[in-house]
């Protein structure tokens, strides 16, 4: 039964049984209007407890149901049905009430969590508004600045945030169903969230403040401006009408094309995993070594350390080791005061430093994230082969370099693999599992198993130059450059890509990474005869102009306390470069510019899955938005390009 009522003393406990989440299908809705009436009925009944079956409590409407058209009943009638009802009803919250889960804890009369559950309304981030009474109810139980920072934020709270906040009553110690039993039998007559009155916000300008951030940090995503905008008619109009208005605002975004590019990529981050060669039994991981505490590897250990792991991070020399432990407890403390680490102390304990590899005898997986230079790498792999245990996986992060040939210099290939992080690593969701020819099935599943762990988002990708993303990349900035050559300036292509919904153009992008790193890059290409066709000079001459981008001050635009400004240097060296090539330059038009870099990455994209580097588009679209800020409302390039 996918909603069944069950009686505890006078108590009912209506439980939803709707797996994997308990998503609110037409099963869950019909089922409930259902209980409501027969609770109502049943004179033995004095109060209702609503909770859910398995890992969750409902996670939010069916996102599949989305592209079909709405079926009876719909969920704002259910829910306006358990708050009418005479008898209390109570939310037993576990796991994560989102979305419709938290509507209709909400429309009940009262709310208890356990301490780990988490509640939000994350209709935002799949291009809606909350279509269920979210925008009405929710200032109505917390301060409205809450409201709209959960509703067009749409990131989610934690138990004893909503208790503080006035969302939940309470947070269950010991058995979650049993308090909630407790709580309903003594709880009286309802107590109805939409009877309240709504105060506006306490501060206004703070509520204002955050509109204007929200709305500014949307770019382009239609949602977030309607999710505001909802917020403040739930604060003014009387709540029917905030209600009815809520409603046609979740309708009409429902079938918008950026709501269905959300979905896609939502659908898309989930299936990258869903390969036979990740299925086999994973090797357990406890401990885990980082090799070099520069960027990468103080990020690489700081993301492990968070989630539980023991890590032993390894350096070249003391005084390296010294600013490597130095970077992760930076990282660890500045967590720790944004209230993400709750045991700082149990972290720190799990984490210890060495210059000597044997301290790796131990390890079940090993990291190396050392400069990016071949030689150093085989030689650190040849320095773990001697001695790791047989069984540990050796990974590299190489950016672009060839893990076969990496994993060569090992008496058994068969345990390297690529984990390429992107930076900063504790932070950002994307792992490329990097799969050598060699690698064998059960270290797949172990590195897919780990980028779950690590709470990030793992997709394969086969050996190449720069694998799925960095590949992709490379061809649009070097698309960026001949955009250059054939009239465009650094600040026209930047605007163009913030206008299309990146956070920042390729240009600033380079600037902010450093333009070194490329450079060195681009020469080990070259040498190796890699790069063909029209080789266009411009960042080179900036890079042996010692113009590095926003460390030294200079790179393709100046930097002073008054922010970025064009270079006139810069500017005359695009003109030589363009005079040298015989170009025309001229004027270009705005309008041409995201149609040459959008077609330089599925160009290259489709290079990409032709060769079998990337399993699928969807998993490239995964890719260009988890790591390279595509804008996610636009589903990715593959997306973009075929819708
Ligand atoms: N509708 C339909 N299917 C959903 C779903 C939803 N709202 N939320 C999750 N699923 C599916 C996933 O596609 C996945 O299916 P699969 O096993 O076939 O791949 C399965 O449920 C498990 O989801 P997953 O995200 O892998 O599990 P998790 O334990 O890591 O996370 C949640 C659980 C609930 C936190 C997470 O799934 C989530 O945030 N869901 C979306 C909630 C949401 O946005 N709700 C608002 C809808 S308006
Ligand atoms: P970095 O220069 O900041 O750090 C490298 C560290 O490795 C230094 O601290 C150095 O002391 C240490 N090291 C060098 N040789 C060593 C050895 N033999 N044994 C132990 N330690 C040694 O470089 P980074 O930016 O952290 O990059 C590291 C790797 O990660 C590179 O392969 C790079 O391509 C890759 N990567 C970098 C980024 C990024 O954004 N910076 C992103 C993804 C991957």
């Amino acid at each position: 039964m996918t909603v069944s009522i069950a009686k505890q003393g006078r108590v009912a406990v209506v439980t939803i049984d709707n797996p994997p989440v308990n998503a609110s299908s037409q099963a869950v809705r019909a089922g409930l209007l259902q209980a409501v009436a027969e609770t109502e009925a049943d004179p033995s009944v004095d109060a209702v407890v609503l909770a859910c079956a398995g890992r969750t409590f409902v996670a939010g409407a069916d996102v599949r149901e989305f592209d079909l058209p709405p079926v009876e009943p719909h969920l704002p009638d259910v829910i306006s049905a358990i708050e009418a009802a005479s008898k209390p009803w109570v939310a037993a919250i576990h796991g994560t009430a989102l979305g419709g889960g938290l509507e209709l804890a909400m429309g009940c009369h009262a709310r208890i969590a356990d301490a780990t559950a988490r509640m939000g309304l994350p209709e935002v981030t799949l291009g809606l508004v909350p279509g269920a009474g979210g925008t009405v109810r929710l200032p109505r139980l917390v301060e409205a600045e809450l409201a709209l920072t959960m509703i067009a934020g749409g990131k989610p709270i934690s138990a004893e945030a909503a208790l503080e906040a006035g969302l939940i009553d309470a947070i269950a110690t010991g058995d979650l169903l049993e308090k909630a039993v407790a709580l309903a039998a003594k709880l009286g007559a309802p107590r109805r969230t939409l009877e309240k009155t709504v105060i506006g916000a306490a501060n206004a300008e703070a509520f204002a403040k955050s509109a204007s951030d929200l709305r500014r940090k949307a770019r382009g995503q239609v949602s977030i401006g309607a999710a505001i905008d909802a917020v403040e008619r739930g604060l003014r109009l009387p709540a029917d009408a905030a209600l009815a208005e809520e409603r046609a605002t979740f309708l009409a975004l429902k079938s918008s094309d950026q709501a269905r590019a959300l979905r896609h990529i939502f659908f898309a981050e989930r299936a990258t995993l869903a390969d036979p060669r990740a299925k086999q039994t994973p090797r357990p991981v406890t401990r885990i070594g980082v090799i070099g505490g520069g960027t990468m590897g103080a990020g690489i250990a700081s993301a492990c350390l968070m989630r539980g792991f023991h890590v032993t991070l390894i350096e070249r020399d003391e005084t390296s080791l010294e600013a490597g432990a130095n970077r992760v407890r930076g990282t660890l403390d500045s967590s720790a005061k944004r209230g993400l680490l709750p045991d700082l102390d149990a972290v720190v304990a799990r984490f210890e430093t060495a210059t000597d590899y044997a301290a790796l005898a131990n390890a079940d997986l090993v990291i190396e994230a050392v400069f990016e230079d071949m030689d150093v790498k085989k030689q650190v792999f040849v320095q773990l082969d001697a001695v790791t245990r047989p069984d540990a996986i050796l990974a590299t992060n190489t950016s672009y370099l060839d893990v076969n040939a990496i994993a060569a210099v090992l008496s058994d290939p068969s345990r390297a693999i690529g984990l390429h992080f992107f930076s900063p690593a504790h932070i950002m969701k994307l792992l490329e599992i990097v799969l050598p020819d060699a690698v064998s099935e059960d270290v797949i599943a172990t590195a897919a198993k780990l980028s779950k762990s690590l709470a990030k988002i793992g997709v394969l990708s086969g050996v190449c130059d720069g694998f799925i993303g960095n590949r992709i990349m490379s061809a649009y900035r070097a698309e960026a450059d001949r955009l250059l050559i054939d009239g465009a300036t650094p600040s026209q292509v930047d605007a163009a890509m913030r206008d299309y919904g990146f956070p920042i153009g390729v240009f600033e992008m380079q600037d902010m990474a450093g333009l070194d790193i490329a450079w060195a890059m681009r020469k080990r290409r070259l040498a190796e005869g890699k790069i063909t066709g029209a080789y266009i000079r411009i960042a080179d001459r900036l890079c042996e102009m010692g113009r590095f981008g926003r460390k030294t001050g200079a790179g393709w635009y100046d930097y002073s306390d008054a922010g970025a400004q064009p270079s006139k240097v810069v500017l005359s060296i695009i003109a030589e470069e363009r005079q040298a090539l015989g170009a025309a330059g001229g004027d270009f038009a705005d309008a041409d510019v995201m149609p040459r870099i959008l077609g330089a990455m599925t160009r290259e994209a489709e290079a990409v899955l032709a060769e079998g580097i990337a399993r699928s588009a969807d998993d490239i679209d995964v890719v260009m938005v988890n790591g390279y800020s595509f804008p996610r409302w636009k589903g990715g390039p593959m997306f973009a390009a075929r819708d």
